[in-house]
């Protein structure tokens, strides 16, 4: 499978934004990860849509927005509106699972379901077949430089067989304490859409860093 890198714009430089996302782009990056925090759901807030609105206007990379956030129906049309290619919201929201689903969907964009850390697969299986991507989440969500879960791998492998066996190649993501010796543990699992955010725009070398990422081998 190809393995995408999707650098988390939480960790760019914001006085500079128009510069990082450029600069993830010509590094190789796939798509971009805009991560959307609103303070209850998780113990952060981080930026929303003025912001992805910026992005949009100069990124020529597809926009992979991660909504930790509460209620997040009520915002996907906004998010759609204002840029986003793809829309992950999380399971733990205990929102309508297929209704946000098809919400997403119908407003043009692909849809994503993110599972926490403790959140286990079974609990994600029945929509398997329903997303184009399910998130893993490798450290619990709402902060970036957070040490890697090794703990998250077996979930991995069980999502891809479990997708395997019903015949639908949903992407994988995984999210939280990536780097390039945690990417190749979460590729070797089943991953293939690869999120980093520290170790990405922390680099003089982005470029290197990316392909190191996109050669390794699912
Ligand atoms: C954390 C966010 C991540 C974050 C990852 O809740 O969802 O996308 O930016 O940051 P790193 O790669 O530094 O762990
Ligand atoms: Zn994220």
């Amino acid at each position: 499978m190809e393995i995408k890198v999707s650098p988390s714009l939480l960790s760019c430089d914001y006085l500079h934004l128009a510069n990082e996302v450029e600069r993830a782009f010509t590094c190789g990056a796939d798509m971009l990860h805009f991560d959307v925090m609103d303070g209850v759901f998780v113990n952060n807030i981080s930026f929303g849509i003025p912001i992805l609105q910026a992005v949009k206007k100069v990124s020529k990379l597809p926009l992979d927005v991660h909504l930790m956030i509460c209620r997040p129906r009520d915002y996907i049309e906004r998010f759609v509106q204002s840029g986003a290619d793809i829309i992950t919201f999380h399971l733990e929201t205990g929102c309508n699972i297929e209704e946000t689903i098809a919400l997403i969907k119908n407003c043009g964009a692909k849809a994503g379901i993110a599972i926490k850390p403790h959140t286990p697969a079974k609990d994600v299986q029945k929509y398997i077949g329903l997303v184009d991507m399910i998130l893993v989440m490798t450290v619990e969500p709402g902060f970036g430089g957070q040490a890697f879960m090794p703990q998250c791998l077996d979930k991995i492998r069980q999502l891809r067989s479990m997708a395997d066996s019903m015949g639908v190649p949903p992407d994988i993501q995984v999210d939280g304490g990536i780097n390039a010796e945690t990417a190749k543990l979460t590729v070797d699992a089943g991953a293939n859409v690869i999120v980093s955010g520290s170790y990405l725009f922390s680099a003089d070398d982005m470029a290197d860093k990316i392909a190191m990422i996109k050669a390794l081998q699912g």
